[in-house]
């Protein structure tokens, strides 16, 4: 978001250009004509645009010194404090730190831990192995709710089609005008999403992404499953990332609670997008009726889907709150890293609804990705997936996730790949 960091191109290699960070060298996709020399931002591994030199070095002079306090302060708070557990905990947690695979029963074991000098050490070897593998960069990626109707009947959904709720949409030109708000207050990325809403087709949604693409943002559509060709299309206009989760692994329950939906159109379709060089973010709902082996099993179809990024969270039913313990969806971000060391894993907003320190707890678990809500009170009101989702001024969010992210040496910006 606003603070990420321009770097210097000092290679070119077909579609890929080096960026250096301050002496550290990171591979970004190319899509546009760069030269060596010029300084660039990135998201999600892909080169967003190029800045003019001296606005990069103003930004790089406030950016040296927090660089390498924020990396210190990281290092400091992702060491592993006390060893305490059983062996069988142990045995597993060397396997980690060895990089050898976790068996699926390693994992139900992890998962049924419940002594809290375990968990303790379970969360910390797991934020350990984040600052091996991604250091302090953390991604903060703003998000568009443009509407909230829906062709789908989920039963957990607060805006499935069945529900009596007021419903609205978002000109184009309102997207795109809270697109360029968002860009305003630093954000590198957006995520565009809606029900599945056919009332904008395929002229609609290539004209919002061409429009946001040219504010120099990384585009993340979110708007369900649609036909292959049209995501061809909306890559070809400037979107790069695809949010779309599976939801569960277990068929029977996928099709339980998603009538008239299809569980291998879902799938297939996250491999399609996959394969046409889409970033992907995928994952599913925590505490749907699913059992702990299914658990394990959507964190292994998550994997399978080789996603960019992890985004699970608890199912908050309406009218009512979550029975899933914070210390479940904590537990999954951890065997999530351990599993995936490479991946980004997200604190969704669901998350965040539990208990206001969870956001900071999830970041200490392994998860190293948040989203903000930027969609204009008036129609975030409305977007109700589920109930107590908080609703603050965009600025303050932003200044707080910032104080947050510092207090714990993240720097909310994205380094390349
Ligand atoms: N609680 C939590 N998450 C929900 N979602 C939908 N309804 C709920 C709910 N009641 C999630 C789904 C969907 C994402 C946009 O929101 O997983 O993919």
């Amino acid at each position: 978001m606003c603070y990420a960091i321009p770097g210097k191109i000092i290679e070119i290699k077909k579609n890929v250009a080096v960026l250096d960070y301050f002496g550290e060298k990171r591979n970004v996709l190319l899509d546009q004509d760069v030269k060596v020399g010029d300084y660039a931002y990135a998201q999600g591994g892909v080169l967003i645009n190029v800045i003019e030199k001296a606005e990069a070095e103003r930004v790089l002079i406030f950016w040296k010194e927090k660089f390498f306090e924020l990396k210190e302060i990281d290092e400091k708070t992702s060491k592993v404090q006390e060893i305490n557990a059983s062996t069988k905990v142990l045995e597993i947690l060397e396997k980690v730190n060895l990089s050898k695979e976790l068996t699926k029963e390693d994992m139900m074991f992890l998962l049924k831990v419940e002594d809290s000098r375990e968990l303790k050490l379970i969360y910390e070897t797991a934020n350990n192995v984040r600052q091996k593998e991604h250091d302090n960069a953390c991604c903060v990626h703003g998000i568009i709710e443009f509407s909230n109707y829906c062709k789908n009947d989920c039963s957990y959904c607060g805006i499935r089609k069945s529900r009596n709720i007021q419903r609205y949409r978002m000109s184009v030109k309102e997207i795109v005008e809270v697109a360029k708000k968002a860009v305003s207050l630093g954000f590198k990325a957006l995520v565009l999403q809606s029900g599945e809403d056919y009332w904008y087709d395929e002229e609609k949604l290539i004209e919002i992404v061409k429009k946001i693409r040219k504010l120099n943002v990384l585009i993340f559509l979110s708007i369900g499953v649609r036909e292959k060709r049209i995501y061809e299309k909306l890559y070809q206009a400037g979107a790069r990332g695809v949010l779309l989760r599976f939801e569960t692994s277990d068929r029977e329950l996928f099709e339980r609670e998603r009538p008239k939906t299809n569980f291998n159109k879902r799938i297939s379709l996250i491999r399609d997008l996959k394969e046409m060089k889409y970033i992907i973010a995928t994952g599913f709902l925590v505490g749907i009726g699913e059992s702990e082996e299914n658990i394990v099993n959507n964190i292994l179809l998550t994997k399978e889907l080789e996603p960019d990024m992890y985004s699970f969270g608890p199912f908050i039913p309406s009218g009512g709150s979550s029975k899933v313990e914070k210390d479940l969806i904590f537990k999954i971000i951890a065997l999530s890293r351990f599993i995936d060391k490479k991946s980004k894993i997200l604190v969704t907003s669901a998350l965040e609804t539990l208990d206001s320190n969870a956001r900071k707890e999830g970041l200490m678990a392994g998860a190293n990705s948040l989203m903000l809500n930027v969609t204009p009170k008036k129609y975030k009101e409305l977007y109700n997936l589920y109930p107590g989702r908080k609703d603050e001024e965009v600025i303050k969010a932003v200044d707080e996730t910032v104080d947050l992210l510092y207090s714990i040496g993240r720097a909310p910006t994205d380094l390349g790949i």
